[in-house]
């Protein structure tokens, strides 16, 4: 549609990140929800810019703080008084993206046997920036965070190395088996000793975690991700996994073996009863999924609906299209319509 500069806070050339998260009840905004996103200016050190924004669409709080070091930042995580920023070790060749030859993307490789360092900033924008070592591989995507008893949970898919596909690659050769799966892990951070621990919360290979609106920097208790249809190895993401976190209960839909799926969208029920989605009512995974699926048999894409609260129940509607839709990453969903 166009683009926004927000009021001037942004000039020709500035970043805004493409992961913003939507703080449900904004202790700073009489508990409106609140949009929250990041800037960075990579280079021997780093800065990063937060912004919040109200309904309105207007910058009420904007901070920047220098991080010691290169970084590459796909996501980010909030909780009420955190951003949670995860500093993969990474080193830039900057040399191939100057000449013009590669994206930015494809000039990093991971430094393996190094730390990630976890970024703490304060959204209050005035309490010290904290920087935490923990043992992860490369994240692109955070699931959630919370504040539990002085810990900071954090949820992220983590690969052990960098999963590279170069442009000048022919994808149909690409051997799956060979690159590291994500898979998701939970970080707790100990705020008080300044420790990191780690566990495996799902090892079949997965990206894009989703999860209700209303429980965004909050507990949570059900995560939805694109999954492989096999439950071990790397494989193309083919269909919907919903992990329990309370439980460990699993249910899984697939559209394998010619289906592709992509992010599942969570839509809670309340949506279609004139609500935003960022209150709680009823069951936290009362609600649908809705994925974009390319079938290969047909060269088509479908929009599928799945029933949050029973993927084994399969495809409860399927939007069929007359054309494919090329691969992208993420998805949102509205209950607007923008004409
Ligand atoms: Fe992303």
């Amino acid at each position: 549609m166009g683009k926004d500069y927000l009021d001037g806070v942004l000039q020709h050339g500035s970043a805004f990140a493409a992961h913003p998260r939507i703080d449900p009840v904004g202790d700073r905004d009489a508990g409106n929800p609140c949009l929250v996103n990041f800037a960075l200016k990579p280079g021997l050190s780093t800065t990063i810019t937060v912004y919040e924004l109200n309904l309105e669409g207007r910058v009420v709080r904007q901070h920047a703080h220098a991080i010691p070091g290169f970084a590459f930042i796909h996501d980010f995580a909030i909780t009420p008084n955190y951003c949670i920023f995860f500093q993969n070790p990474v080193s830039f060749n900057p040399v191939p993206f100057v000449l013009g030859w590669r994206g930015a993307a494809e000039c990093i490789s991971l430094r393996r046997n190094q730390p990630t360092q976890i970024i703490l900033i304060p959204r209050n924008g005035s309490d010290p920036v904290q920087l935490i070592s923990a043992e992860a591989g490369f994240v692109f995507h955070h699931a959630n965070a919370f504040e539990q008893d002085g810990d900071l949970v954090v949820d992220s898919v983590s690969y052990t190395d960098f999963p590279t596909v170069m442009p000048d690659q022919d994808y149909r050769e690409v051997k799956f088996a060979t690159l590291p799966p994500g898979q998701l892990w939970r970080f707790r951070i100990h705020l008080a000793t300044k420790t990191v621990e780690r566990s495996l919360l799902e090892q079949r290979c997965c990206e894009f975690p989703t999860l209700h609106p209303a429980h965004v920097g909050r507990p949570y208790r059900y995560v939805y991700l694109g999954a492989a249809h096999a439950c071990e190895g790397n494989a193309p993401l083919q269909g919907t996994l919903k992990v329990d976190l309370e439980t460990g209960d699993r249910q899984f839909w697939s559209a394998a073996p010619r289906g592709f799926a992509g992010e599942p969208v969570f839509v809670p029920r309340s949506v279609g009863q004139g609500d935003a989605g960022f209150h709680r009512t009823g069951a936290e995974d009362d609600g649908w999924l809705i994925v974009l699926v390319f079938d290969g048999e047909t060269d088509r894409s479908a929009f599928v609906i799945l029933d949050a609260k029973n993927l084994n129940r399969g495809a409860i509607a399927r939007l069929h299209l007359k054309h494919h839709v090329p691969y992208g990453l993420h998805g949102t969903f509205t209950p607007h319509y923008f004409g």
